[in-house]
């Protein structure tokens, strides 16, 4: 197999492609004076199978996505691996007159197929026309937490739509999840605390899929320290970071942060390479 790795998943690319042991193919990736976007794959492939592993962080990540995908037109079978795609929490219309950013962007992708990590919503992959596969990297969040050390650990899901991380991450590990749950006792009131499971006392590891602006983690991290958590560490499989979600996390008390490298960030600790690797060895 032959692997293209555009800009925003070096990285990740270069340890897929270790790990199955294909041919990494190198690009040229320059910007035109004017700021348009150059793309030139170097090396030849006319018929064969292409994988093209680039996350959309950014318009420009858009871009040169579709141009890689142009310029492998001439490949046999084109695979691509979209590991954060950007724009799927924009999956309906909120308001009147607002487009829905995950079918424009799963619309324009031509692919024989595509493979999405944890992507918002699993229902924007009927808007791709290829066959398209939902990765779960939470597993390998997991994996990550049972090397750590812990006191008395617990796993919490800031909302009820993330319990399928806390549960995936947690499974076979033998350590507890949980998820946040809103109670409104009044009209003014509301009372935000683990459905089933007090935290005093406990590590108490929040996994989210994304932290962007560091908002929800922040308040969650807070939150918990309040309930009396021991230390709160922050877990996500998508870093996005925008602004200064970081020192938003450590001013709430954040002890650690843990993501993965669909985003390689400094903190990018687990590679979701292994969980891409096995499905494309299996295609
Ligand atoms: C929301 O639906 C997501 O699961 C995340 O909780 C959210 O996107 C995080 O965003 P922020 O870091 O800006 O609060």
């Amino acid at each position: 197999m032959n692997i293209i790795g555009g800009p925003a998943s070096q990285l990740l690319t270069g340890r897929v492609s270790d790990a199955l042991k294909s041919n990494l193919m190198i690009s040229e990736f320059k910007r035109f004076p004017d700021g348009e976007s150059y793309i030139r794959i170097l090396d030849d492939f006319a018929g064969d199978n292409v994988t093209i592993i680039q996350s959309i962080v950014n318009d420009s990540d858009f871009i040169v996505l579709l141009q890689l995908i142009d310029a492998c037109n001439e490949a046999a079978k084109l695979n691509v691996v979209i590991p954060y795609m950007g724009y799927a929490r924009q999956d309906k219309q909120f308001k009147k007159g607002e487009p829905i950013s995950a079918r424009v962007i799963a619309k324009a992708i031509e692919a024989d197929c595509v493979f999405t990590v944890n992507i918002h919503d699993e229902s924007i992959l009927g808007y791709f026309d290829a066959k398209a596969v939902n990765l779960d990297a939470t597993p390998m969040i997991g994996k990550y937490i049972k090397n750590m050390k812990f006191k008395d650990p617990l796993i919490v899901a800031p909302d009820d739509g993330a319990i399928s991380l806390a549960r995936n991450a947690s499974e076979n590990l033998g350590i507890d999840y949980d998820f946040l749950e809103k109670t409104r006792l009044s009209g003014e009131e509301v009372s935000i605390h683990p459905k089933n499971i007090a935290v005093k006392g406990r590590d108490v590891i929040i996994i989210d899929d994304i932290i962007s602006t560091g908002g929800t983690m922040a308040e969650t991290i807070s939150l918990l320290k309040k309930q009396g958590a021991h230390e709160v560490f922050a877990a996500c499989v998508h870093p996005v970071f925008s602004n200064n979600a970081i020192l938003k996390l450590f001013k709430a008390g954040v002890k650690a942060i843990i993501a993965t490298d669909t985003i390689d960030k400094g903190v990018s600790v687990v590679s979701v390479a292994p969980v891409i690797a096995s499905v494309l060895q299996d295609i």
